[in-house]
């Protein structure tokens, strides 16, 4: 089958890295599902994967991807849920500890073929294209459990880091959809209009000084917006961070932490249920992702390169020769 793997990473130049070719079909394990995939979108999870972040040689070649949707063997249409819990574990799969992501342990989505957990599959309804859902598993999930769990409620204000990525443009969509005033910062004029367009109630570039306070920020950018961050919330209010694209190490800044009482909540993904959840809010309020660009699979070079260059306002989306 055709995929998208990698073989031996590249720290400082992950499309180097890249291979796009034949892989063997995949063998199904006992309870395990196999999905034709029809659509699968891209993350920055990919360019960290070429880098050999949090991917071991050992476990090389692994095909790339977290996302996709498909049909399964037995012609169910599906999306599949990318975080995988340890055998036995019960609760909440991100808090697993020896939870992985596809891509990372089994091989990932950016293929023809992706065998799963039967339990890691939910159903694809009629409404949602391949496309749309297949951007719905890491990004869209990852924004939408930091935005429903950690106590907003509508007419709070948050600030997205960033305009143009996957998880920051679902942020601001989901953010709007959930009642809450969402201000985002980007790093060009093009992507503050980008949040506009998303439906962003003011856009501003990165590090500018707000109107006025908020509640929460949304962060994926890491080092490069850490104090912008900081500096931007109310006594009590909530950094939730689920990536750090720019770099792990700003100044921790205790002082502001503490002094202002400031929270900072980790978040990763989310759980079956979370991805259900979703599902049914982008079904009954007609909101569906920003998709990009959508490319066949023989093409994942260019798509990931745009990403590389953050050349892409959303989504960039994969299909498959059906
Ligand atoms: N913990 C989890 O479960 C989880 C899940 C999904 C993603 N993530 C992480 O979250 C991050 C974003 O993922 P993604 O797939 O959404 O990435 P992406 O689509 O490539 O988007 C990158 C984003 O980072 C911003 N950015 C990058 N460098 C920046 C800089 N130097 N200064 C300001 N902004 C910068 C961009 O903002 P502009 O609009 O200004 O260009 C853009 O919004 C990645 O690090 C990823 O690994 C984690």
């Amino acid at each position: 089958m055709l995929a998208a793997f990698v073989t031996q990473a590249n720290p400082s130049d992950p499309l180097a890295a890249l291979q796009v070719g034949d892989r063997p079909d995949p063998e199904v394990p006992e309870g395990w599902v196999r999905v034709r995939v029809r659509a699968t979108s891209l993350n920055h999870h990919d360019l960290w994967s070429l880098r050999g972040v949090g991917l071991p040689a050992a476990r090389m070649p692994m095909i790339l991807g977290t996302d996709a949707a498909g049909t399964t063997d037995d012609g169910r249409d599906v999306i599949v849920h990318a975080v995988l819990a340890s055998p036995g574990w019960t609760g909440d799969e991100t808090l697993d500890p020896r939870r992985t992501l596809l891509s990372e342990l089994h091989q990932g989505t950016i293929a023809d073929y992706v065998v799963v957990p039967a339990g890691n599959v939910i159903d694809k309804p009629s409404a949602l294209s391949f496309e749309d859902a297949a951007c719905l598993p890491s990004a869209w999930l990852t924004a939408y459990r930091m935005l429903t769990r950690n106590e907003l409620s509508g007419g709070d204000t948050i600030l997205v880091q960033g305009s143009s990525g996957g998880v920051a443009s679902a942020a601001i969509q989901l953010g709007k959809l959930l009642g809450l005033r969402v201000w985002a910062t980007a790093r060009t004029p093009a992507k503050q209009a980008f949040a506009l367009e998303l439906g962003a109630d003011g856009a501003f570039a990165s590090g500018d000084r707000l109107p006025d306070r908020v509640d929460a920020v949304v962060e994926t950018v890491g080092e490069a917006t850490w104090s912008h961050s900081l500096r931007a919330l109310r006594p009590g209010g909530t950094l939730i961070i689920s990536g750090a694209t720019s770099g792990y190490s700003p100044p921790a800044e205790l002082n502001r932490i503490f002094f202002l009482q400031l929270r900072v909540q980790g978040s990763t993904m989310g759980t079956r249920e979370e991805l259900v959840e979703l599902v049914d809010l982008l079904v009954t309020s007609g909101v569906r992702p920003r998709i990009d660009r959508v490319l066949s699979l023989d093409a994942a070079a260019d798509g990931l390169a745009a990403l590389e260059a953050g050349d892409v306002l959303g989504k960039v989306v994969l299909t498959t020769r059906t």
